[in-house]
């Protein structure tokens, strides 16, 4: 049993919700959680409650909102009714309220949009979170952004500022999108970073070409390229916590034990540098 330590959110994109890799997660010390309504199929709230209603009082738990059920499959929607009722839905099929409420992707139904429109849509979806932790049905609430680049356009100047700005982090981010998040970020000022998906959801492949190791600092403990990845993560953006997915206890094991290491930040600050270099000339 290990300490908790929040710094490694465990994402249910991917994952089967089966009961085994909660429950690995709770003895590694992972004690945050994080889905969607739309993952599983528009199942996940369901089926965690209805596998694992004992273990969720265990977990900080973050949800999001923003894709519903349509007629082609998931269609996306920032209208604040149709959000809180996902919000006041998502505590009734989960048998809790979540800790977090995270708009999801905002930038779906932000795309082609003129400024002004886009600028009046994102703030009224942002004051439905608001108000949704105001009402107690959550303590906190955010934005999860796969691309951040469109939220650039609408700007948010004068929207409320998130609890929580999620977004993609580690090797595979390109520097297009790290800038556009460092513009965002600072623009909205979210009290906290959370990174998300370090591998792409990838098979790991890219690991076999790329050694990320010396981006650690010595002495790493002989860490793999896969934990030196998702710890370096952390830092493409630099983020209080990040969400990866796994339904393997032995891969979760191995990502807890990477927080151990230390991350060479000048290392980074080089690797930035040099990836801006190429990219203007
Ligand atoms: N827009 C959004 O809001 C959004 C979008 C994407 C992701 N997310 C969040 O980020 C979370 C993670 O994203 P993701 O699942 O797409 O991508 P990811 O975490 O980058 O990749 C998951 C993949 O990495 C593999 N993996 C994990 N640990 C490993 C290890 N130690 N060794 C080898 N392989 C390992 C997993 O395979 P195994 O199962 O075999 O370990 C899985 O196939 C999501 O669950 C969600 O919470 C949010």
């Amino acid at each position: 049993m290990h300490g908790a330590d929040p710094r490694l959110v465990l994402g249910l994109h991917r994952s089967r919700h089966h009961r085994d890799i909660l429950t690995a997660a709770l003895d590694l010390g992972v004690t945050a959680l994080d889905t969607a309504a739309a993952y599983l199929g528009f199942r996940s709230h369901s089926v965690l409650a209805e596998t694992a209603a004992d273990l969720l009082p265990k977990f900080t738990l973050s949800t999001k909102v923003g894709f519903f059920p349509g007629a082609g499959g998931a269609e996306h929607s920032l209208d604040p009714v149709r959000l809180r009722l996902a919000i006041e839905r998502a505590a009734r099929e989960l048998g809790r309220e979540p800790d977090t409420v995270l708009l999801h992707n905002p930038e779906r139904s932000l795309l082609g949009m003129p400024p002004a429109m886009g600028h009046a849509l994102l703030g009224s979806a942002c004051t439905a979170l608001v108000d949704a932790a105001r009402d107690g049905l959550c303590r906190t609430w955010g934005v999860s952004s796969w691309d951040t680049r469109p939220l650039g356009m609408p700007r948010v100047d004068g929207l409320p500022s998130p609890d929580v700005l999620m977004v993609r982090a580690g090797f595979l981010v390109d520097i297009g999108l790290l800038d556009a998040t460092a513009v965002l970020r600072n623009a909205w000022q979210a009290g906290e970073t959370w990174g998300m998906s370090p591998f792409g959801g990838g098979d790991g492949q890219v690991w076999e070409d790329f050694d990320p190791r010396p981006f650690l600092q010595a002495p790493h403990d002989g860490l793999s390229r896969v934990q030196a990845a998702f710890r370096t993560a952390f830092h493409l953006p630099s983020a209080a916590a990040v969400a990866v997915g796994t339904d393997n206890p032995g891969h979760l094991a191995q990502l807890v034990q990477a927080l151990g290491a230390e991350v060479d930040t000048t290392a980074v600050s080089q690797y930035l540098r040099a990836l801006h270099r190429r990219r203007q000339s």
